[in-house]
């Protein structure tokens, strides 16, 4: 019989999870608990540690909600979700936008509007102009692409955040027009703190860390034939563009509201572009989304 200590442990594991049928999920099983020995091996970890994290992790579940996912807030601030966005970037045939997160609070049923439309039901601040041209790499306009925009209030909030999470607010599903473009109208968004009522939040307390995004408007981009961009524009002079928490911020997607914008499509308002660059699909490609509705997640882990 095999001895079993801090060392044999491993191998003995790996023994027995190397009958798994698919081989992506053994692949993924047999490094994730390599790395998990390696990782409580080089801290010698005590069963206090691993109960406290534990504990950690069951909150972080019970935090979950149809209208809040603290896993995926847990993933963006250990920096894993930008990590496999770059990696999906990596895997890109050409060079498109870049990828940024979908964060916690994107919405599956946005409304459908018309291009020109305004995405906030009562503005607080001065309304803008939002637009831009969506390509392929060599400069192509995309017509039809479909894309949705979602962004918090003025005072860093979004509509899953506020008293009636069912109300969708400053959020939009657009066309592009014949030549590419899409255009609307909406609030110019401040950075804000992540949720911090959670046990992420403790976390981020715990370490120090200030907890805030820079400003930005989220972005997730499709069109038949191309792969789907999940990005945000940041804008420029934010304090936090250098020191995201999550790790989104990325200096090809800073852009600024101009004012004057004699060649926006509304010039008469301050605008904000943001062009996008789709790449064309691979047969591998299936979603860029690092992430989902959280009603979704809910409703998918209980079945
Ligand atoms: C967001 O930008 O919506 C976001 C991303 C990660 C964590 C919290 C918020
Ligand atoms: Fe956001």
């Amino acid at each position: 019989m095999r001895a079993i200590d801090e060392n044999t442990i491993t191998d003995a594991v790996l023994d027995q999870i190397s009958t798994t049928p698919d081989a992506r999920f053994k692949q993924i099983m047999t490094s994730l608990v390599r790395h998990l020995h390696d990782f409580a091996r080089e801290v010698d970890l005590t069963p206090e540690e691993w109960l406290k994290g534990i504990g950690f992790l069951t909150a972080v579940g019970q935090k979950c909600t149809e209208f809040r996912q603290e896993f995926i807030l847990l993933s963006d601030t250990l920096g894993l979700s930008s990590l496999v966005n770059a990696l999906h970037d990596k895997r890109a045939l050409e060079d498109s936008t870049k990828s940024s997160l979908l964060g916690p609070f994107y919405r599956q049923n946005a409304p459908a509007m018309p291009l020109g439309s305004c995405i906030v039901k009562h503005p607080k601040g001065e309304v803008v102009a939002l637009y831009g041209r969506i390509t392929n790499v060599a400069g192509d306009p995309i017509p039809d692409a479909l894309v949705q925009v979602w962004q918090p209030d003025e005072e860093g909030w979004y509509d899953l955040q506020k008293n009636d999470p069912e109300t969708t607010d400053l959020r939009g599903c657009f066309r592009t027009d014949s030549n590419g473009w899409y255009y609307l109208r909406t609030v110019a968004p401040l950075g804000y703190m992540i949720p911090m009522d959670g046990p992420v939040g403790d976390m981020i307390r715990a370490q120090r860390r200030h907890g805030y995004r820079p400003a930005h408007i989220h972005f997730l981009v499709g069109a038949p034939g191309y792969r789907e961009c999940v990005t945000a524009l940041y804008l420029s002079g934010d304090e936090h563009l250098d020191s995201d928490t999550v790790f989104g911020a990325n200096a090809s997607l800073v852009t600024s509201v101009q004012k004057p914008d004699p060649a926006s499509p509304i010039p008469d308002l301050p605008g904000i572009r943001f062009d996008l660059k789709l790449a064309a699909a691979t047969a591998a490609d299936r979603t860029g989304r690092v992430g989902a509705d959280p009603s979704q997640i809910i409703q998918k882990a209980a079945h």
